[in-house]
């Protein structure tokens, strides 16, 4: 049993330092953005909507927002991984709901995926969020 795990625990290591010399360059935009449109549609898309237009004066958008644009990649993620709430406003318009924290089922990784992906949709002006930046912004789970 302890001879498999360790066994285990060595191709673990070998594949960990395999992948990153493959990843030498940084976290993988196109798997992020690969990830980050599936949690897209299984999540934000009830409310922001298929194409982040967003839904009438309820849920702002995301497509081309103004707020992401001058806010950064750090506030938005503070505010997907924590949740937002109050008067903001997006593209000249007024809203004053509340989007609450993201699931604790999705991990950092889906979490800077999620992100990547808006960041990098609908005419917004890019940027990658690692699972590392979430790290630092999440609040302890309670
Ligand atoms: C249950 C509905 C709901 C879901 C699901 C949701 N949001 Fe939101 N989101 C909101 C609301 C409502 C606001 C505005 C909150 C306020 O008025 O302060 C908002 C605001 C935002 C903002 C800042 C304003 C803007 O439009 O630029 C961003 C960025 C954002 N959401 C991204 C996301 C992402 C990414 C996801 C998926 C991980 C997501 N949201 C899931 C409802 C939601």
């Amino acid at each position: 049993m302890k001879t498999s795990f360790m066994q285990f625990a060595i191709a673990i290591v070998g594949l960990l330092i395999f992948s990153d010399t493959i990843h030498a360059a940084g976290p993988d935009k196109a798997a992020l953005m690969k990830r980050g449109q599936v949690v897209y549609t299984e999540y934000c898309k009830t409310c922001h909507q298929a194409n982040g237009q967003g839904l009438s004066t309820v849920y702002p958008p995301l497509a081309g927002s103004d707020y992401v644009k001058t806010k950064g990649a750090k506030v938005v993620t503070d505010n997907v991984v924590n949740g937002l709430k109050g008067p903001i406003i997006v593209n000249g318009k007024k809203f004053n709901n509340v989007m609450t924290a993201l699931p604790a089922k999705y991990t950092n990784a889906d979490a800077a995926a999620v992100i990547t992906f808006v960041l990098n949709s609908w005419g917004n002006n890019g940027g990658i969020v690692s699972e590392a930046d979430v790290k630092k912004v999440r609040k302890a789970s309670k």
